[in-house]
């Protein structure tokens, strides 16, 4: 390999590495693959995490901090049990709609 060409390969490697490196930054991660049953309590707020970053999923502890994703906050208008997605890929956040079966 010339001298050129192997420096375009490895701007090319560095450039794969920077994308990597930002869609890990800003993508969303999976907490696990089922959602998370939960109790809600007539009145009271949760902030549910959104980034998959959280280590008290289901809800956000901050730590989506720098990544430009933020929690969905809801008041929950009577005391039940619902089931909030663990996978953070659902389309009707903050609950699971059954993406995460085909993940
Ligand atoms: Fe995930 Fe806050 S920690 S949204
Ligand atoms: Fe995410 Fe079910 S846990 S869609």
């Amino acid at each position: 390999l010339c001298a050129s060409k192997r420096l375009s390969r490895l701007k090319g490697l560095v450039m794969a590495t920077k994308s990597e490196f930002i869609t890990n930054m800003t993508a969303s991660w999976i907490a696990q693959k089922s959602p998370f049953p939960f109790e809600l309590a007539a009145g009271k707020k949760y902030a549910w995490c959104a980034c998959g970053r959280s280590a008290s999923q289901p809800l956000c502890d901050g730590s989506h901090k720098g990544t430009g994703i933020s929690p969905i906050v809801i008041t929950a208008e009577k005391s039940e049990t619902v089931y909030f997605c663990g996978c953070k890929r659902t389309r009707t956040t903050p609950f699971c709609d059954g993406t995460h079966s085909t993940l």
